[in-house]
């Protein structure tokens, strides 16, 4: 029993383990909903939901009157933990000082499940998204346990994972000389190579390094390893030879069985521990409007 809210649940959680992911909290009661009493429980039961957070990776606060970013702003800051700055190819507009729009892709195109800043020298251990505006239909955030991944991926294709744990994942990306910011961008990121092409264009290398990593004692699957919607982007084992088709396949497969797509309500907020938790977005239409804040 998470003390300070009333226990909820949405019809597409799924159990992981004996825990409910994710897990929702609603208002104690109906005159205690405003974006300040959240703010203020959440103040006061720091602890808990810490604990909460870690035993479900991933918790829904819902029915809460939270409606413009420095509301969320100011429920952001009553967890009382650090900000990290965002580095990232994905171009983002800043709102408040904690608080920035999601992504710029237009809302038409998925975005594929990663972890936030997957490639940044330090990624933040926790990611808010607040839903300003629902998408009429789609939009959902899709959410799923890294730690579910990486065993199931054991499970199905021991062979793959024994030699990415060993010698690891190469990706180069490919990007177009006309594409400036995103270069800038880039170069803050934790490249082992950056090479300028004669044609004007550059390739950003990544690794090699192993997918799977151990994250308070449990193994997770930490980098992206399907395709990136508007990237090109080429990915070898570490020791330059192909992954087969078979394993992004076999990959794709476990997301799409063990994810929960969130269907946003105006006013969610959304928690995770973006360490565990991976996460994407379902197309959707406008006027969809999903804001993110991070933490280190
Ligand atoms: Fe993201």
């Amino acid at each position: 029993m998470e003390r300070g809210f009333a226990e909820g649940s949405i019809k597409e959680e799924k159990v992981f383990g004996d825990a409910v992911f994710p897990k929702t909290l609603l208002p104690w009661s109906t005159s205690m909903s405003s974006a300040r009493d959240l703010a203020e429980t959440v103040q006061r039961e720091r602890p808990s939901l810490s604990r909460t957070l870690q035993s479900h990776g991933a918790i829904l606060f819902r029915g809460f009157q939270v409606r413009s970013a420095d509301e969320f702003d100011r429920v952001v800051r009553a967890f009382g933990w650090e900000d990290i700055p965002y580095v990232g190819a994905a171009e983002r507009v800043s709102v408040t000082d904690r608080v920035y729009t999601a992504n710029e892709v237009p809302l038409d195109v998925f975005i594929n499940f990663h972890h936030e800043m997957a490639f940044a020298r330090q990624s933040p251990s926790k990611i808010f998204f607040f839903c300003s505006e629902p998408s009429p239909e789609g939009g959902e955030t899709s959410i799923l346990p890294s730690q579910v991944v990486a065993e199931k991926m054991e499970e199905r294709l021991p062979e793959v994972t024994a030699k990415l744990s060993e010698v690891g994942l190469t990706f180069r990306f490919l990007i177009h000389k006309d594409k400036e910011a995103e270069k800038r961008q880039r170069l803050k990121l934790n490249y082992s190579r950056v090479d300028y092409k004669s044609d004007g264009s550059t390739e950003f290398v990544f690794g090699p390094s192993s997918p799977i990593r151990e994250v308070g004692g449990k193994k997770v699957w930490f980098l992206p390893f399907l395709g990136y919607n508007l990237t090109e982007v080429r990915k070898s084992f570490g020791d330059g030879s192909a992954v087969p088709a078979s394993a992004a396949a076999a990959y794709e497969e476990i997301l799409e069985e063990n994810c929960v797509d969130v269907k946003w309500q105006k006013g969610d907020i959304l928690l995770l521990d973006n360490h565990a938790v991976q996460h994407a977005r379902r197309p959707g239409k406008s006027p969809r409007r999903v804001l993110v804040a991070v933490s280190k």
